[in-house]
């Protein structure tokens, strides 16, 4: 026993610096939509369609962050966390997104920023988690290359006013998410189902992303460090057949090389290129866009949730978000538990991406940026039992554990989520959160999981 930390001191061990954290995104956890000027974002037109969300849902009280931030943040000093992982809502600084800052979006930030910093945690912000201003989306949404130079703008913005007290910058959450489920699938903001505008939306996000970093390293201390959060799928064959493997060279590509590729290669995938001919000529491309996307950055952060198995097979039914992969079939790995979402527990494929990353592209700093898992959490007396959520936690722990002994630079962790929030399509239905939310009083009640990860920070390890 570790007298001092009160906690058993068997077992591994992370770094001394090792960050621990907790994830949230604006429309998430926010609500106040119409507070201190915000404009409306694609997310609000979206979850006010009938029938895009479940139940009607909308992301207009969620857990009422943005007023009860304060709270939260006490919160988060008492289950110890080194770092909070937030973004900030485009529309609250530019409500249309364009021209000058909105004042008091930048001061509500300036407000969570500093609070942070007075309870020792230190702010990692996200500029975009999905919710474009609906002004934008208007004018071409991210199919519009002027998005991406918008984007850069209001990166500058942000970083000029926050860049002296926010260590840690990320450009983008999953551009993947941003630009097939909300262009190709249509399933999140803007509901589009075009799968060639989804390939330019996808090529528009990580051009923005180069541009946001090279206005961000214009205006931040040199210490600031700037990154980009991705959502790579460890995908593996369902079958030892060739078609299996060609399956898996497909979603590969889409999945992750096109974007790994651009960033540290400096080129987007031949093969992906040839294998979505038949619906763009990739003619939105310039030349220069490659050398800023590929401008270097400091830190990668993965999100990990789940283990991807495909073979060849009959079409998604409905729009897919996988462009010209008609017949690829996505398959349950055999036998696997599953969470609240249906999806495959193996903490298996976050070892697969932390090593596909560090021996493929350049070894750079990486962060787990949000792994974590929705199961149906009952609420009792005394709080929620939720042992399934701290096994997933614990084993995906242990995978990172054994990433940083194999001497991978994994610097930190981020559990998603801190909170219960609108989990986009599927508005309040799936908890994802270590802390419950209780939306009719806005009561948070600690589940077991915050207990145990209280537990972890403080003696630095696994029990
Ligand atoms: C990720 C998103 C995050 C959350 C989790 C469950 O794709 O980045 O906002 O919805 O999934």
């Amino acid at each position: 026993m570790n007298a001092a930390r009160g906690v058993n001191d068997q077992g591994p061990r992370f770094p001394e610096d090792f960050v621990w954290g907790a994830a949230t995104a604006a429309y998430q956890v926010e609500g106040s939509p119409d507070a201190d000027g915000r404009g409306p974002s694609i997310w609000d037109t979206f979850a006010h369609t009938p029938g895009r969300i479940t139940n009607g849902d909308t992301g207009d009280v969620a857990a009422d962050h943005y007023r009860l931030f304060r709270d939260d943040v006490a919160l988060m000093a008492d289950l110890g966390l080194s770092a909070y992982r937030f973004s900030v809502s485009w529309p609250r600084i530019q409500p249309g997104g364009k021209g000058p800052a909105n004042p008091a979006g930048l001061d509500h930030y300036e407000r969570l920023v500093d609070e942070l910093l007075a309870r020792g945690i230190t702010p990692m912000l996200t500029l975009y988690h999905w919710d474009l201003p609906q002004e934008l989306e208007d004018s071409g949404g991210w199919g519009a290359r002027d998005t991406a130079v918008r984007f850069a703008e209001y990166a500058e913005l942000v970083g000029a006013r926050l860049g002296d007290r926010v260590p840690l910058w990320t450009t983008l959450n999953e551009p993947w998410c941003a630009a097939f489920l909300g262009y190709a699938s249509g399933e999140h903001a803007p509901g589009r189902t075009d799968p060639a505008l989804a390939l330019r939306a996808a090529h528009h996000l990580m051009l923005a992303h180069g541009l946001a970093t090279q206005a961000l390293r214009a205006v931040l201390p040199p210490s600031g460090q700037v990154s980009v959060t991705l959502n790579l799928a460890a995908v593996l064959p369902a079958a030892t057949s060739s078609a299996a493997t060609n399956a898996v060279r497909r979603i590969d590509g889409l999945a992750n090389r096109l974007f790994l590729d651009p960033l540290f290669v400096g080129h987007y995938p031949v093969d992906v290129q040839q294998d979505t001919a038949r619906l763009t000529d990739w003619s939105f491309v310039r030349p220069e866009d490659l050398d800023v996307i590929s401008t270097p950055i400091d830190l990668l952060g993965i999100n990990y949730y789940s283990p991807t198995l495909v073979d060849v097979g009959p079409a998604i039914e409905g729009p897919s978000p996988w462009p010209a992969c008609e017949n690829v079939r996505f398959v349950q790995p055999p036998n696997a538990r599953t969470t609240a979402m249906g999806w495959a527990i193996d903490a298996q494929g976050l070892r697969n991406v932390v090593h596909r990353v560090h021996e493929q592209y350049h070894p750079l700093p990486l962060m787990i940026t949000e792994n974590g898992a929705a199961f149906e959490d009952e609420l009792g007396v005394d709080g929620v039992r939720d042992d399934e959520r701290i096994a997933y936690l614990r084993d995906h722990l242990e995978v990172v554990h054994e990433a940083i002994t194999a001497g991978i630079d994994l610097r930190g962790y981020f559990v998603w989520s801190l909170l219960d929030n609108f989990e986009w399509a599927y508005g309040y239905a799936k908890r994802f959160g270590i802390v419950h939310v209780d939306y009719a009083t806005q009561a948070r009640v600690w589940k077991d999981s915050a207990h145990w990860y209280r537990d972890v920070i403080r003696r630095n390890g696994l029990e």
